[in-house]
């Protein structure tokens, strides 16, 4: 009976397989990605486990941990602020790291500086906590944004600037540039004007675009773009588009290292900074008695106590794999599959004829990365949980993430989630969570779910999310 079944699917996924690359023909000039998962990512397989949660985290090859492995067992490398010979072997190595990261972001040393960070949330945070906000200065920012973007927020009120939110237009999620415009133009002369936008939405998978950043910089703003979510699939070439400030985590990149992100930033942006303290690392001298301090010059300021040397280096290796795949190619990829799994996911119906899914952001590849946002609806029209969803994810082996992945801007307008219920929803709230929301809002809509491709996908992969949802399908 079990060896029927599999022999049935097994027919099903090389018919769909067969369609799939008739309609792809691109798909199938990224055969290496797929000697790539045979070769560095074979645990995948082995475990057989459907990953689909690229933009929560990417993946590591195998060869990176050996390749880092063999680097920290071929040396003696001490903490980075002295000058002994093991700090000196540190400190080549940090310093030959950040010139790779500026090279693969295409990114002239003479014009930017390159800030390790924990990761891309500090990252924001260096900048929000440092940007010389005052009565009067403006921080303009698009409702599609992470939690840690939203976060410099308090930072520009706690100092008396405004804060201004740019929405999106439901169903696309995209913002209408008109409106944008509108904003831009509104710069404040002779103030401090910061816009804040991410590259890729981590909610639709919609991709702002780049040529925002001319345009807010033409009219005055500085630009904080939050690459993290768009850098792991797209090219971010910084001699096109020199944003003021770029925030990005590289395990999102390629899995590993964790705990290491980074703040590009051009100098002369980085120059209008205000460090709020100083601490070990960031400093030429400081003394208890004179009450002074002289902060570094340039990246060195904004890197507070021993940088991460264990973890860094292992950055170049990450930088390497992708160098050799080429970036393009896994963007070919993830948006033929992106464009499969769309087009199937939206064409499952219910025998009423009612569909399955509901899709938040556009349903096109068109100006979209490989993140796709979407609740599962009933016959009868009522949202299946998204909890309920992922634990039959899990049972099956497929990572996908639910909630509202840190973008509350974007899961608002996405469920239709008004003013005045959020704010009744507050009211009390003081130490409320997010189950709380969860039953103060329906706690069918409260979230969604979210599946997302990278480097490694494959159509196997897509292919058993389709299958999982058909689950959920009433015949
Ligand atoms: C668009 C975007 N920005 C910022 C972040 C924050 O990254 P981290 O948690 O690595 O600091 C994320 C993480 O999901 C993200 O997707």
């Amino acid at each position: 009976m079990h060896a029927t079944h599999d022999a049935v699917d097994r027919q099903r996924f090389e018919r769909d397989y067969a369609l799939f690359r008739e309609r792809h023909p691109a798909y199938l000039t990224t055969g290496a990605l797929d000697e790539l998962r045979a070769r560095e990512f074979a645990r995948l397989d082995a475990q057989r486990h459907v990953y689909l949660d690229f933009t929560g985290s990417g993946l590591y090859a195998a060869s990176q941990v050996r390749r880092h492995g063999e680097l920290l067992l071929g040396g003696v490398y001490g903490n980075p602020h002295s000058s002994n010979p093991a700090s000196s072997a540190s400190t080549e190595l940090l310093e030959s790291t950040r010139r790779r990261v500026l090279d693969f972001f295409r990114a002239d040393a003479n014009e930017y500086a390159l800030i390790f960070t924990a990761n891309a949330s500090q990252a924001l945070k260096l900048v929000g906590e440092s940007y010389p906000f005052e009565p009067g200065d403006q921080f303009l920012l698009t409702f599609d944004n992470h939690n840690s973007v939203n976060g410099i927020r308090e930072f520009d009120r706690a100092r008396g600037a405004r804060t201004l939110y740019v929405p999106m237009v439901p169903p696309e999620l995209r913002v209408d540039e008109t409106v944008l415009l509108r904003f831009l133009d509104g710069a404040a002369t002779g103030r401090h004007n910061l816009f804040a936008f991410p590259a890729q939405s981590n909610f639709s998978g919609v991709q702002h675009p780049l040529a925002w950043v001319d345009w807010a910089q033409e009219r005055g703003w500085d630009v904080l773009l939050d690459a993290a979510a768009f850098a792991p699939t797209n090219r971010l070439d910084l001699t096109r588009v020199r944003p003021d400030f770029v925030a990005l985590s590289f395990y999102k990149m390629f899995g590993y290292p964790t705990g290491v992100g980074a703040l590009l930033a051009r100098h002369a942006a980085l120059a209008k900074l205000n460090r709020p303290w100083f601490a070990g690392g960031t400093i030429n001298v400081a003394s208890v008695q004179a009450d002074r301090f002289i902060l570094a010059a340039g990246a060195a300021a904004f890197e507070d106590g021993t940088p991460d040397f264990g973890n860094i280096p292992a950055v170049a290796d990450g930088l390497d794999l992708l160098d050799a795949i080429g970036i393009e190619l896994i963007h070919e990829r993830v948006v033929a599959l992106t464009d499969w799994l769309m087009r199937e996911m939206l064409a499952l119906r219910h025998a009423n004829g009612r569909p399955l899914v509901l899709l938040y952001g556009p349903a096109a590849t068109e100006g979209r990365g490989g993140t796709l946002t979407f609740n599962f609806y009933d016959q009868n029209g009522r949202a299946v949980d998204h909890l309920e969803v992922e634990r039959g994810a899990g049972e099956r082996h497929i990572s996908l993430r639910t909630g509202c992945f840190c973008n509350p801007g974007a899961g608002e307008l996405a469920l239709g989630l008004s003013r005045d219920e959020l704010e009744h929803c507050f009211s009390d709230g003081t130490r409320m969570t997010y189950e709380d929301l969860r039953s103060c809002i329906d706690p069918h809509e409260a979230g969604a779910v979210r599946v997302s491709l990278g480097p490694v996908s494959n159509f196997a992969d897509a292919w058993a999310f389709v299958e999982y949802a058909r689950t959920f399908v009433t015949r």
